[in-house]
């Protein structure tokens, strides 16, 4: 388990056992439940979560608070979402890509242009095959909380991509998830798995020549300093998801239960209002960066990830979800 390779983590989990079991502390003050992700504190999804800290702590008057952790101090997606199987860490916020390990109902939102809106998107995760989705990895000691938006993801590159032709040949990061390896394989690129926190320095060593994220992650990662040419092909609209262990879920009462899902969904509603904000400033600043922003014919992209979507039509899991989700009217 890749937390007992990085030694911070394993004191860290060692630390969360001893001290407090499932992840919360000092009973006497009022709980605190350590929340870990791996975006920067200047970004929606993780002004959702201090918000949800705010709504918490005046829900609860205070006997549970939330501590965030930023910017993958905690380690990646993965390492934390496995900290928080153990009970060493209370909950983390996700790509819910990466959950594709932990539950493959998840990989249905990897599928490319799953969506037609954004108000179909929030249909979705709000109803009820969002929350089916969510209670999906309980088997695995992880109980989704919440969907954050996280808009849809574009192709960035160190030359321009102007057509799905263009990927051919290029070395394009993916996270950890088999539908992003099967998506940039669709596109006729190779696929390098690189933990977000690592991609900066892989763009700029040349490890991989472009990577794909939504604008606002794209922004404050700073990528664009090192791609130049954003894409605007919005293959994929992958959500971020708040997950708590269940470890912790069991301890709470259940009156904390509601308080912490109320103050979940309460934090996302504010989350989704900055959103259009968010990456509209962002795609701003790239621009006046000197980005080269590419609005491409987005046909072409969905016509090129066609043998994807057929490929998953018969799959038990993704199949019925991705033909019910398609009958989803907001
Ligand atoms: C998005 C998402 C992050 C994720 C990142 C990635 O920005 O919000 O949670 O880490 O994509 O590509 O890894």
């Amino acid at each position: 388990m890749a937390a007992f390779r990085n030694p911070l983590l394993l004191l860290l989990l060692a630390a969360g056992l001893a001290v407090a079991g499932a992840g919360c502390r000092g009973r006497e003050t009022g709980r605190v439940i350590k929340l870990a992700h791996g975006l920067d504190v200047t970004h929606s999804v993780h002004r959702g979560m201090v918000r949800l800290g705010e709504l918490l702590a005046a829900k609860s008057g205070g006997r549970l608070r939330v501590e965030v952790y930023a910017n993958g101090q905690l380690g990646s997606e993965r390492e934390c979402l496995e900290l928080v199987q153990l009970g060493g860490l209370g909950m983390t916020k996700v790509s819910s890509s990466v959950l594709e390990g932990f539950a493959p109902e998840f990989k249905v939102f990897g599928l490319p242009y799953l969506f037609r809106d954004a108000a179909h998107r929030q249909a979705v995760f709000d109803g009820p095959i969002g929350r089916e989705i969510l209670a999906a990895p309980e088997r695995k000691f992880l109980r989704g909380v919440c969907y954050y938006d996280a808009g849809s993801r574009s192709f960035y590159t160190k030359r321009p991509v102007r057509g799905p032709a263009d990927l051919r040949g290029l070395k394009i990061r993916v996270q950890e998830s088999p539908m992003a390896f099967a998506l940039i394989r669709a596109f006729g690129a190779s696929a390098t798995p690189i933990a977000f926190g690592e991609l900066y320095t892989a763009l700029q060593q040349g490890v991989v020549d472009g990577a794909e994220n939504n604008p606002p992650s794209f922004h404050l990662a700073r990528h664009y300093e090192v791609c130049r040419f954003y894409t605007l092909n919005e293959h994929t609209s992958v959500p971020d998801v708040l997950v708590v262990g269940t470890d912790l879920w069991n301890r709470l009462t259940a009156e904390e239960r509601r308080w912490l899902q109320e103050a979940a969904e309460e934090s996302a509603v504010y989350q989704r209002g900055l959103w259009a904000e968010s990456e509209a400033a962002s795609l701003a600043a790239v621009q006046s960066a000197g980005v080269e922003v590419i609005r491409p014919d987005r046909a072409a992209f969905y016509t090129a990830a066609a043998a994807l979507r057929d490929s998953v039509r018969d799959d038990p899991v993704i199949g019925p979800l991705a033909r019910r989700i398609g009958e989803v009217r907001p």
